[in-house]
């Protein structure tokens, strides 16, 4: 069925096909989250957020909401329809049979908990219990797009209970340092046990028939199964970077810009033997540009490397961070056209222009890019 404006329909098969309408988050009432055995083990070890939590500043909170706004409005302009979640009170505590955390996150990393796949919505099962309730923030939304499109389908993993028997004990230890990390990651030994299915929704990059997911930290080889067998016309693909301490999230690390492109972040290489079905298509798998800055914005959980975490609105066309000359001019030499938005003092919020959104519509349908 063809894009317009006035009828909600929800279709995106990829990470690139042109966006027509998109979730952009928002930085209202966002908390840092008190310890717990994910965020322990996530939460750099030179980081200056260690043992504090509570809510965030105000003012960074406007500067972000500022931002947030900024970037939506320059979507609107270029006919994109944007829609914004509705923050719950993130004060609140999470208080199930199976755990208790004194506050929750916040809903500015929509990407982390909703997977588009097609028609199809689905709220991923998450993996940090200070989110549990996250998808909360989206059900308005969700509500509306299943009364409005005949064909939406509106899905959620199995919550998970997230016992202590889910996290590694080993990985709760204040310095493990980042040697030994290196040493687990190479391992596929994550702060996650195989417990019980868990995936975050940013682990997963779509491009058409397969799904390439993350195994790391937020997301366990039963979360990677899960989702096979929930989408069983797709092939569903684990891959790691062994060269993250921290691995969370793929939209760092790993990031298409079109068919037969994606970027990939020299110090998070994808191993030899992963790159097996990208060559055989002819794929190319490039190293991504320098971040711009040697360290990340204050009180913000990613790293600098969130240069890369781009929102591509067409394959010619693709959002960079403002300040990110260098990712932006090795966009225009990949024969992209840039658009700068500004976003930094949002990052730590939890995250850049690919994270800050969920994919509603884009045009095209389920392709085979690796027959
Ligand atoms: N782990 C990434 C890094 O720090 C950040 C990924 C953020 N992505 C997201 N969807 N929240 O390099």
């Amino acid at each position: 069925m063809e894009w317009s404006a006035g009828r909600t329909q929800v279709n995106s098969w990829n990470e690139w096909d042109p966006l027509r309408h998109v979730i952009v988050g928002r930085a209202t009432d966002c908390h840092i989250p008190p310890n717990e055995p994910a965020l322990e083990a996530k939460v750099p070890e030179d980081s200056d957020m260690r043992g504090m939590w509570g809510k965030r500043p105000q003012e960074s909170i406007d500067r972000g909401n500022e931002l947030l706004d900024g970037f939506a409005a320059l979507l609107e302009a270029r006919g994109i329809r944007v829609d914004r979640p509705d923050p719950i009170d993130f004060s609140q505590p999470v208080t199930t049979p199976d755990f208790h955390t004194g506050s929750q996150f916040g809903c500015m990393p929509p990407r982390d908990v909703l997977l588009t796949v097609g028609h199809e919505m689905l709220e991923a099962t998450m993996s940090y219990r200070c989110r549990w309730f996250e998808y909360l923030c989206y059900r308005p939304l969700m509500q509306r797009y299943f009364e409005e499109d005949p064909r939406f389908r509106h899905e959620a993993a199995p919550k998970p209970r997230l016992t202590d028997a889910d996290y590694h004990k080993d990985y709760l230890s204040e310095k493990i340092g980042v040697e030994k990390r290196l040493q687990w990651a190479a391992d596929k030994h994550f702060v996650t046990t195989e417990e019980e299915p868990l995936f975050d929704a940013a682990d997963v990059l779509r491009f058409g028939r397969d799904l390439v997911v993350q195994h790391g930290f937020t997301t366990n080889q039963k979360g990677i199964e899960w989702l096979r067998r929930h989408f069983p016309d797709h092939r569903v693909h684990a891959v790691n970077f062994p060269g993250d301490p921290y691995p969370i999230h793929i939209d760092a690390t790993f990031t298409p810009l079109r068919p037969g492109l994606i970027l990939n972040n020299p110090q998070r290489r994808l191993p030899e033997g992963q790159r097996e079905m990208f060559h055989r298509n002819g794929w190319e798998i490039v190293d991504a540009a320098q971040p711009a800055h040697n360290s990340p914005p204050p009180l913000c959980y990613s790293s600098t490397w969130l240069s890369m975490n781009v929102l591509v609105l067409d394959p010619k066309t693709v959002c960079v961070e403002k300040s990110e000359v260098y990712q932006a001019e090795q966009m225009d030499r990949l024969g992209m056209e840039v658009i700068p938005v500004e976003l930094r003092d949002a990052y730590a919020f939890g995250g850049g222009l690919h994270c800050c959104t969920a994919d509603v519509y884009r045009e095209g349908g389920c392709e085979d890019y690796f027959p």
